[in-house]
């Protein structure tokens, strides 16, 4: 039986533009990196306006997804965007977990900070042939660290992180890696912050400043003087993955309020996390 073409039309629309699905969506990375301009210290701030392209107006959030958007652009650098960790385990070691597929040391979203945050060190002193964009350093940079905070960019192998566990968020299929990237983020938009997005980081500001305020300095900080510490965000979510995430969830499950109301807190304060690291990290290289 033939559909009538009104009905067929939404069904070929939707079927074009299928969602992205990797990382933090667009909203997680802008909330990020949001958090992350209101903290720069003038030094860095001067930096990052001076490394973002002049399309981008100054707006480092505009271009937080650029990651994601040159992927397929740049495929040696999808594997840089999450760690797979061993199976129900629930920990990581940078040594045992940091790899590609192939067993490639360091390709993973750790090492990526690493790399990046080592590149972008040379802003005072490259010569202009330097050997690195660091336009593009600080676009991966600002965009890994937002995907080192989402649990489940840190996840078990079997499962890649969440993406192969179909389940139903309220009545929509989709899987467990998106339900975190985007679904969450979106209904606490619908729910809450009528304005969208900017109410959301407004709401987060407000408790980085109070709630959250005798925390943050804690979460800027790493240990030995290092510049960025990867390996403790990392660790924070595949603890997360296992404590929040993954619990209760079986192929299949139907996730709505309860287990909304009870993640929404994790999101949260991941976000708000990232955003605030980020800052640190960009303020510690140009300084
Ligand atoms: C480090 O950055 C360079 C330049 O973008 C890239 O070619 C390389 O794959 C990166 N490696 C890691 C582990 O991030
Ligand atoms: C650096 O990367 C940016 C973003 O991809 C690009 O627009 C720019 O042309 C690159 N700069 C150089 C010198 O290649
Ligand atoms: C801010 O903190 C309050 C009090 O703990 C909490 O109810 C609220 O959900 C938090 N909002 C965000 C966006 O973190
Ligand atoms: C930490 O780094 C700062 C700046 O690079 C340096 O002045 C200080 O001596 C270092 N401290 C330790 C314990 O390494
Ligand atoms: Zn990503």
């Amino acid at each position: 039986m033939q559909q009538p073409i009104t009905t067929l039309l939404p069904l070929l629309l939707f079927a074009a533009f299928p969602a992205p699905s990797n990382a933090w969506g667009v909203h997680g990375h802008l909330i990020v990196c949001k958090i992350a301009q209101g903290r720069l210290s003038d030094a860095a701030a001067a930096a990052v306006r001076g490394l973002l392209p002049s399309y981008a107006g100054g707006d480092l959030s505009s271009l937080c997804s650029w990651a994601d958007d040159v992927k397929f652009r740049y495929p040696w650098s999808a594997p840089l965007h999450y760690i797979d960790t061993p199976d129900r385990l629930c920990g990581y070691t940078y040594d045992r977990d940091c790899k590609d597929e192939d067993g490639v040391e360091g390709r993973c979203v750790a090492g990526a900070i690493n790399n990046y945050t080592s590149q972008l060190l040379t802003y005072h002193t490259a010569s202009p042939s330097t050997q690195y964009n660091l336009t593009q350093a600080l676009l991966f940079l600002a965009h890994f660290m937002g995907d080192i905070h989402q649990p489940l960019h840190v996840g078990f192998t079997s499962d890649k992180g969440g993406n192969t566990i179909d389940v139903n968020w309220y009545k929509r299929k989709t899987v467990l890696h998106h339900v975190w990237d985007d679904n969450i983020i979106e209904t606490a938009e619908d729910e809450y912050y009528g304005e969208g997005v900017a109410e959301f980081v407004d709401a987060l500001l407000q408790n980085i400043t109070g709630e959250w305020s005798q925390r943050v300095q804690g979460w800027e900080e790493c240990s030995k003087n290092q510049t960025t510490c990867p390996d403790m965000y990392a660790s924070e979510s595949i603890t997360a993955a296992c404590d929040w995430a993954y619990k209760d969830v079986a192929e299949n499950s139907v996730l709505e309020d309860a287990y909304f109301w009870s993640r929404l807190p994790v999101v949260n304060l991941r976000l708000a996390q990232g955003g605030v690291r980020l800052a640190a990290t960009l303020n510690r290289i140009f300084s």
